[in-house]
């Protein structure tokens, strides 16, 4: 495949003259060094009091913190990461609901005590009889909400055979043993809490579409409250089936009869046999090198681990440390960096059991150095000079954890719904939300999906494909290959800018982990061609002088929720973050 740039006759002149870049910095990032003064002052304040949860031995971080509860009791009781990664990933389907799942689909990434890096990729399928055309109507006309909010939106979950998967891989302890506390949980409820409450109450109106998800999420049709308990039998119900039965339970037994039903009851094509053809796939993680460090990530058909390693590798050259987070150049690199990088993201990244991913030439010093030659000093390149096919659709939530056991392994998992608790239905009687993740398809080249971004033909539907996803799960390894940082995100695209500000914000900017995670963020996907900055990034005069160099902004109140955990050089201890704007999330240790 073949992609040419148009180059105006500023980047030419640009080209013309030799580049003075700066020797790569290799230093030891030293978490929790003092905030550049670039920084807005009110931000470098609020980071100032950003202190992490430290733990000598083993540390969880989640987006809710009974799930949190989960894991850390799991490893006391003598689990490793994968045990605890396990027990919160159901635990999660349960106080996590719109997020955590059972049936939606994700990835995780492992680090091993005996060095190993692994990739568990359980990202939903096409159903087989899914067509490349199956949302648009008779016209060519993409159908509204046809792949978000109807049953021809879900794609085959994953999540069930993923963390059974890897339990019997590389666990030491039984489903059973895992799966108790979220079948608890789900059985005698749980006391609702602000942070619950915010997320339920974005769905009121779902909920009360179905009166199968009204009977659980509403209160006689009244949103639920801080205090209440929430209580979810039938969601029990379908984990003590998976905890009797295992992964047939879901894929070939009670469950999936129950999945197939309701979609056929609801024009889905879901069958059994898209369930009894499901598999998830042992793949080797996408790593590359920054500043000395080792990022571990995800591979396609996540998009995360390569596009975050072709932005460093942009980047590697330029002494962010000593222009400061938030400074004009800082940003400005960024976001060139981050501009080129989702373009070839875009074009060139699917399922690699349907298409070529060209990594090796993406993450190449050579291709770094081409997207380096077109990058301005002193001006933005607009997006439209950079050309590339358009890229896929993300939803808005989903979820991460990160854990780190005492005998040095470590878990990094993100899964989702896509959106917030899916298409917002429930299975049958299972209790269990189906996710809407064939949105992340394209839906027809060329046509802008909901969230105002346009798809390519790469990444189009094929019966048991996976849809191209943003999600990235990653570790950081320091230079002798041991584990540094566990870190990733929600936020659809953000997702990738996201995570990959976490790991720069602690390895250029000395910020520790609470600091790195909720530090204002910025980000840039190709197109549109405007970055997405949250406020308290940018100073003033900052902003000033990036928009008098063509740079565009909008500004979005907040997105992500980082959970990330940090092993400190310095003192030896674990640090964990739960992101401020997940306030019902929980970094806990021992
Ligand atoms: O896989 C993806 O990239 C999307 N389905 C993730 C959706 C998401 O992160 C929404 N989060 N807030």
């Amino acid at each position: 495949m073949h992609r040419t740039y148009a180059i105006s006759l500023g980047m030419l002149l640009f080209l013309a003259t030799p580049l003075a870049l700066a020797k790569p910095p290799q230093h030891d990032a030293i978490p929790g060094s003092a905030l550049d003064a670039t920084a807005p002052p009110t931000t470098r304040q609020a980071l100032a009091a950003a202190k992490p949860v430290t733990a000598r031995h083993a540390m969880v971080v989640t987006a809710q913190h009974l799930a949190t509860h989960v894991g850390v009791n799991i490893l006391k009781e003598g689990g490793n990461a994968v045990d605890a990664a396990v027990a919160v990933g159901y635990a999660l389907a349960v106080v996590h609901p719109c997020c955590g799942n059972i049936g939606g689909g994700g990835f995780m990434v492992v680090h091993l005590k005996d060095g190993k890096n692994l990739f568990l990729d359980f990202r939903e399928k096409a159903p087989l009889a899914a067509t490349t055309d199956m949302y648009q109507d008779k016209n060519g006309k993409v159908v509204k909400a046809r792949s978000t909010k109807s049953y021809l939106g879900v794609g085959v979950p994953g999540t069930v055979m993923g963390l059974n998967a890897a339990l019997k891989k590389y666990g030491t302890m039984s489903l059973a043993q895992v799966i108790d506390p979220a079948i608890q949980l789900a059985r005698k409820g749980y006391i609702l809490q602000q942070g619950d409450v915010n997320i339920l109450h974005e769905r009121t109106k779902t909920f009360a579409e179905s009166p199968k998800v009204a009977s659980i999420f509403l209160k006689d049709g009244k949103p639920l409250q801080v205090g209440d308990r929430l209580v979810q039998p039938q969601l029990a119900h379908s984990l003590e089936l998976i905890r009797d039965h295992g992964t047939n339970a879901f894929y070939h037994g009670a469950i999936a009869k129950q999945l197939v039903k309701s979609s056929q009851a609801h024009g889905g094509i879901l069958s059994m046999q898209d369930l009894a053809d499901y598999t998830v796939k042992w793949d080797k993680p996408v790593t590359c090198k920054y500043r000395g460090y080792t990022i571990v990530s995800a591979a396609p058909p996540s998009s995360g681990g390569v596009t975050m390693c072709e932005i460093v590798g942009i980047l590697r050259p330029y002494p962010l440390r000593k222009w400061g987070y938030g400074s004009v150049k800082a940003v400005h690199y960024f976001i060139e960096a981050e501009r080129r990088a989702f373009a070839d993201r875009n074009t060139y990244l699917g399922d690699p059991a349907f298409v070529h991913n060209p990594i090796a030439k993406l993450l190449s010093a050579k291709h770094a150095a081409k997207m380096r030659s077109t990058i301005q000093p002193d001006k933005a390149t607009p997006s439209s000079e950079i050309s590339g096919s358009l890229g896929p659709a993300e939803g808005m939530h989903t979820t991460h954890f990160s854990i780190v056991d005492a005998h040095g392994n470590a878990v990094s998992v993100t899964y989702t719904l896509n959106y917030l608790f899916g298409i917002g239905k429930i299975a049958g009687n299972t209790g269990i939300f189906l996710n809407n993740e064939m949105d992340d398809f394209t839906s027809k080249p060329g046509v802008p999906n909901s969230f105002g971004l346009v798809q390519g033909k790469i990444n189009q539907i094929e019966p048991g494909k996976r849809p191209l996803s943003s999600m990235s799960p990653s570790l950081v390894l320091n230079r002798q290959g041991k584990l540094f940082m566990v870190t990733g995100s929600p936020g659809g695209s953000t997702i990738i800018s996201t995570t990959l500000e976490s790991m720069i914000n602690v390895i250029d900017f000395g910020m520790n982990a609470q600091q790195a995670v909720d530090a204002p963020r910025l980000h840039m996907q190709w197109l549109p061609d405007v970055t997405m900055v949250e406020p308290g990034l940018l100073t003033k005069a900052t902003k000033a002088k990036l928009e008098a160099m063509g740079h565009h902004f909008r500004d979005i109140r907040s997105w992500g929720a980082d959970e990330a955990i940090l092993r400190n050089p310095k003192t030896g201890l674990l640090e964990g973050a739960n992101d401020r704007r997940r306030p019902s999330g929980l970094a806990a240790g021992y």
